[in-house]
């Protein structure tokens, strides 16, 4: 008897993992053991990457070789480069940072993939984002300075000047918070295809085009269009009650795995109070509250609460990321997680191939055709 099928693999345990664990009944997120919130508040993103990779906190010396590894390989080596400016007009930002993490992994060996192989796409990927976003709108490159952190260098590559720095670490809690989040679809797509022994820029660029999706990595712009959309506080219960009886999906709202709050939504709402400004964040906070009561009276029975979208959205707009690099700037906070998870499917590989249950025709013959193929189909020498 075929096994039951259970659509968009809800509930289904796909492998183990040490990495990162999502309580999804109590609404937690921990990395290694770790509080995520926690460590958003205390810890580098560099320190996350250590930890996902390697299952500890680094120690002084472990975090100074990892930077003294890790910063000089920001700039784009020259074949690459000259790819930035090449890339189709009209391209969107997440299609761009996907080329060029495929064109990342030329001549990268394939698999096994080690440590080493994946800093090189978590220390590019921003350097490319930006590269690219400047020269799409007519801006001088700004090359990457190799002594700031992590986030630093990306938004000074982003705006061409030192970030303000409370700025730059309201963005590096929203990277260490993003960094990780157990069996995601991106990484699940990424795991996928390094399971066949591909290598990791393959596995990297196809998370990259699942988390475009407006169902994953996709909806902190809509969050905020939403949020334009509805203009004033005043406006939220009335907006929010048409469009769910319109039946749409209120974006930044839901998620396969919480059935309570996301706790990246409720840290990344205090990071919001602190950095947006005041009529946003009142406006956010009205469209959540008018999100969460229409969605409670339409739905009792299915919980559905904010996700870690919702504020997303403000916080990227509080530090000044462009809001169409929303997408792209969680795709290169979530590289950590990725490669953390490509080794650990490295070490304990087996092809991941899953059955689908049949609905189809039961088997018949061909039938005859009326019409003889056209005879170029035929082979001359045959
Ligand atoms: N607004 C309105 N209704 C919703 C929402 C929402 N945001 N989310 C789910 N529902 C409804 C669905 O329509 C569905 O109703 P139905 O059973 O009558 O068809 C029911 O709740 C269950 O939803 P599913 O889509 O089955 O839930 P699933 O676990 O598959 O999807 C998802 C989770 C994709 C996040 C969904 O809640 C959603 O579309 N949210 C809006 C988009 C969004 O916020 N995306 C970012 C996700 S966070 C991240 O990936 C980083």
């Amino acid at each position: 008897m075929a096994a039951k099928s259970s659509p968009g693999l809800e509930g289904v345990v796909v492998g183990e993992t040490k990495i990162t664990h999502v309580g999804g009944e109590e609404g937690t997120l921990h990395f290694r053991g770790y509080d995520a919130s926690e460590l958003s508040e205390q810890i580098s993103y560099e320190e996350v990457v250590h930890l996902l990779q390697k299952g500890e906190l680094p120690t002084v010396s472990e975090l100074q070789e990892l930077k003294a590894a890790w910063y000089p390989l920001r700039p784009l080596p020259p074949e690459l480069e000259q790819l930035v400016g090449k890339i189709p007009k009209g391209s969107l930002p997440m299609e761009a940072l996907r080329s060029g993490i495929s064109l990342m992994g030329a001549g990268l060996k394939a698999f096994p993939p080690r440590d080493l192989d994946m800093l090189p796409f978590i220390a590019r990927a921003p350097t490319w984002l930006a590269m690219w976003y400047r020269a799409s709108r007519g801006l001088p490159s700004v090359p990457p300075d190799t002594t700031l952190g992590h986030v630093s260098s990306y938004l000074y590559m982003l705006e061409g000047r030192l970030p303000d720095p409370d700025l730059a670490r309201a963005l590096e809690e929203y990277f260490v918070l993003l960094s990780d989040h157990g069996m995601n679809a991106s990484t699940f797509a990424a795991r996928v295809v390094l399971s066949t022994q591909s290598d990791p820029a393959s596995a990297m660029s196809a998370a990259v085009g699942a988390l475009k999706g407006p169902l994953h990595g996709g909806a902190p712009s809509l969050v905020l269009d939403m949020l334009d959309a509805v203009g004033v506080p005043g406006n939220a219960e009335r907006w929010i009650a048409e469009a769910v009886a319109r039946k749409e999906r209120l974006m930044g709202f839901g998620h396969r795995v919480y059935r309570t709050e996301d706790p990246r939504a409720k840290r990344l709402k205090q990071i919001a109070q602190r950095y947006a400004r005041a009529e946003r964040f009142t406006l956010a906070e009205a469209v959540e509250k008018a999100g969460l009561e229409a969605l409670r009276k339409a739905r009792p029975n299915q919980p559905l609460y904010t996700n870690v979208e919702f504020y997303a959205g403000v916080v990227l707009e509080a530090v000044g990321i462009p809001r169409e690099l929303f997408s792209a700037t969680f795709g290169i906070a979530r590289t950590a997680g990725w490669a953390a998870q490509l080794l650990e499917q490295a070490g304990n590989n087996r092809i991941i191939r899953p059955d689908a249950s049949y609905t189809g025709p039961e088997p018949r013959p061909v039938p005859i055709r009326s019409v003889a193929p056209p005879a170029a189909a035929v082979p001359r020498s045959a």
